[in-house]
């Protein structure tokens, strides 16, 4: 059995050697144009020519949770491409979202600023009813921050494609529930794969719906909000702040206007990330049962898109 690693971002001195020690019947090799012919390709953002050339894969696994690099490609009709399951990356994502609630519902930033200034002061405390959080998917990831989110006791709204039942989540489902879900929440964390449906969903008109004094924490992927339009709500007053860890560029370009505004904290896409080794034994665990003929988990759907 052959596999064959690439990626643009990670680091491969250290991916090829463990997927070769977790696969030890099996030859992996780093992808190079002309590379033989592999059964199983293991992918981050790789080129065209890479799907293109290996014409007989069973599967391409991918080294994240979010598909979308992947979805841009011509992919080979008919294999199977699977997303890396939590390995990991919800607890980072949970810590991630529920850290970031709670420095703006207690305003540390500004006793930080207080106390560093040498003001010794106490801000009214605020009330979690009036800061009901909602969270835009409700996948591996979105699952687990809303449960974790609601274990802090602040009314938690979740919006996915398909009705879901957890404790202390109201869901709602689809465009038709959006407008709902919007008015409902103060809090706005987005946790939705990137695919045609839901590029620029967070634009002018969907923002401006949250509750007044509204908070966005974007997890997701950049191009997932309008810049511009966050931008101006930001300072007509309507939202109160921004979390970004997602870029529709990344790095964020030098000159950009997130980098400076003052209620905009930033992160360098770093608030999950692919942890090595959970996740090479998560791939090499189901390269073994593609061997064994059995099915996976995280087998995308390529009409959704993810
Ligand atoms: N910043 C980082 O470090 C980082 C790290 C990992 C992942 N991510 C991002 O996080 C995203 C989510 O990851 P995940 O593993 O939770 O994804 P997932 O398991 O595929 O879940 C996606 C969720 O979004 C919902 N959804 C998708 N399209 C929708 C639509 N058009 N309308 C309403 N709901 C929709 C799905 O609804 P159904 O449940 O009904 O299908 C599902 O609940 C990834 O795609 C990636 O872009 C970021």
């Amino acid at each position: 059995m052959n596999v064959i690693y690439y990626s643009a971002d990670q680091d491969h001195a250290t991916w090829v050697p463990g997927l070769q020690a977790a696969l030890p019947h099996a030859q992996v090799r780093l992808w190079e144009p002309g590379a033989p012919l592999a059964d199983y390709a293991v992918v981050w953002k790789p080129p065209q020519q890479l799907l293109d050339e290996q014409t007989d894969l069973r599967a391409v696994f991918n080294t994240g949770a979010g598909v979308d690099a992947l979805m841009k490609l011509q992919l080979p009709a008919g294999v199977p491409v699977v997303r890396l399951d939590d390995a990991g990356m919800s607890v980072q994502m949970a810590e991630y979202v529920c850290h970031t609630i709670i420095r703006h519902f207690r305003e540390f930033d500004g006793y930080e600023t207080d106390m560093g200034n040498g003001k010794w002061s106490f801000r009214k405390p605020r009330s979690r009813i009036d800061y009901p959080v909602g969270i835009l998917g409700l996948g591996v990831l979105g699952e687990r921050v809303a449960r974790a989110v609601a274990q802090f006791d602040f009314p938690v709204n979740g919006w996915s494609r398909s009705p879901k039942t957890l404790p202390g989540v109201n869901s709602f489902t689809g465009e038709a529930e959006l407008g709902a879900f919007l008015a409902a929440s103060r809090i706005l964390v987005c946790l939705l794969p990137l695919t045609p449906d839901t590029e620029d969903l967070l634009n002018a008109e969907r923002l401006s719906q949250l509750r007044p004094g509204g908070y966005l924490i974007n997890v997701a992927r950049g191009a997932h909000v309008v810049d511009a339009d966050l931008l101006a709500l930001l300072d007509s007053g309507h939202l109160a702040g921004a979390t970004l860890d997602v870029f529709r560029v990344e790095p964020l370009p030098k000159g950009h206007p997130f980098w400076a505004h003052p209620r905009i904290s930033l992160t360098p896409h770093t608030s999950a990330r692919t942890l090595r080794s959970e996740s090479i034994a998560q791939i090499a665990g189901k390269i073994a049962a593609m061997q064994r003929g059995e099915a996976v988990a995280g087998v995308v759907n390529t009409t959704l898109g993810y």
